[in-house]
């Protein structure tokens, strides 16, 4: 069977890198091919987590970048047509929710190439995310739909997806996570930052309709500031939201200042690191999908700044609120974890690291 796993933005990495991982243990049974699309092409975005997760070069590399949502997909599409005329896969595998996971599902399946979904059935509900019309897309036209939780399945039963397609598999994320938390403990990062293991909080923040708007964006850095007079917050900015506060004038929240409290802004941080600290944070304040996942797992409390989630087991099973982002919620909701009024979670069924074991397990028996 060739397959071919397609990556393009930095929270697909360490969804394949263990699939790739679970494919290498049987090379009788499956040939596999890597394709970056190149949506994230920085070093810090994209080659760094390959270096950390132990992920092979990618085969091929589209080299699309950055650009509208339609010139990506566009993109994408047009130069993954080819690789795929070329290679001739019995099945593509993507991975998440983004723009290049959707282009892909397209391309392959107007080839008649079959398509799996890992991450399948997700839903935010909300039309405004780009993200979501990625997923209702690229969920539609997939032969096979690994899924994180039941959750996810019932999505899918109540779009009218057949239940022989929908495979509960658990979460490949978290096999990572897993398999590299005792090499993330080990690092020196929070004592090099002159940070106190849990005595700080991390942040992150991406989604456009955080930082798209000067007055939204405003808003949660007033409430950040505050809560940055009581503890720390490490804020590895993402290259948008750099843009977006240089442009609206916010750039005065992200100064260093010489009594270690405040902000402390850093690059994008590679995989360890960034588990490194948010293994030993107070609290994560986030509007990442994977982090809510990954905060769950580790029991650390997670603020998440949107106004919907798509993984609301986070909030049933585990440590995540979902908040929104005006500035007197996001205050109360650090003031009830620096209070310790937040009870722990538990880690959702077959959240285990065996995930991607699963999958191919499954792709063997029935491909
Ligand atoms: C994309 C995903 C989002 C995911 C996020 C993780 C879509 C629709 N969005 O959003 O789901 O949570 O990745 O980071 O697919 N840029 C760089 N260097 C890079 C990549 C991007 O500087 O390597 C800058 C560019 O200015 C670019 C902007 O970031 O225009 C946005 O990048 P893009 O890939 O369009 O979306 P993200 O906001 O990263």
């Amino acid at each position: 069977m060739k397959i071919i796993n397609v990556v393009g933005a930095r929270p697909n990495f360490m969804k394949m890198a263990p699939i790739i991982k679970a494919m290498n243990r049987y090379p009788d049974e499956i040939e596999h091919l890597l394709v970056h699309t190149g949506q994230h092409y920085d070093q810090k975005m994209s080659k760094a987590f390959f270096a950390d997760l132990g992920m092979p070069r990618p085969e091929i590399d589209l080299g699309v970048g950055s650009g509208s949502h339609a010139q990506q997909t566009g993109q994408v599409m047009v130069k993954f047509e080819q690789v795929c005329l070329r290679e001739r896969p019995d099945l593509v595998i993507v991975v998440g929710d983004v723009n290049s996971t959707m282009a892909c599902t397209i391309t392959a399946k107007k080839l008649g190439i079959r398509v799996a979904h890992v991450e399948a059935g997700l839903r935010s509900g909300d039309m405004e995310m780009p993200e979501e019309i990625n997923r209702l897309c690229t969920d539609v036209l997939c032969d096979y739909l690994f899924t994180t939780d039941p959750g996810a399945g019932e999505n899918l039963r109540a779009e009218g997806v057949a239940d022989e397609k929908i495979i509960f598999v658990g979460n490949v994320m978290i096999d990572t996570l897993l398999q590299h938390q005792a090499m993330a403990k080990k690092l020196t990062t929070g004592r090099d930052m002159g940070l106190e293991a849990g005595n700080y909080a991390m942040l992150t923040l991406h989604r456009p309709s955080n930082v798209d708007d000067k007055k939204t964006l405003n808003g949660i850095f007033e409430a950040l500031a505050e809560i940055a007079e009581r503890l720390p917050i490490v804020f590895p900015i993402h290259p948008r939201t750099r843009k977006m506060m240089h442009e609206f004038g916010l750039a005065h929240y992200l100064e260093s200042r010489e009594d270690g409290k405040g902000i402390l802004l850093t690059e994008p941080l590679g995989y360890l690191e960034f588990l490194h600290l948010m293994m030993n944070a107070r609290m994560v304040l986030t509007d990442s999908g994977g982090l809510q996942e990954e905060t769950t797992v580790l029991g650390v409390p997670c603020i998440t700044l949107r106004h919907n989630t798509e993984r609301p087991i986070t909030v049933e099973q585990g440590t995540n609120v979902v908040i929104g982002n005006d500035k007197h919620r996001i205050l109360a909701a650090a003031n009830d974890v620096l209070e310790g009024r937040v009870v722990g979670g538990r880690v959702p069924e077959k959240w285990d690291g065996k995930t991607a074991g699963r999958i191919v397990a499954w792709l063997i028996a029935n491909i």
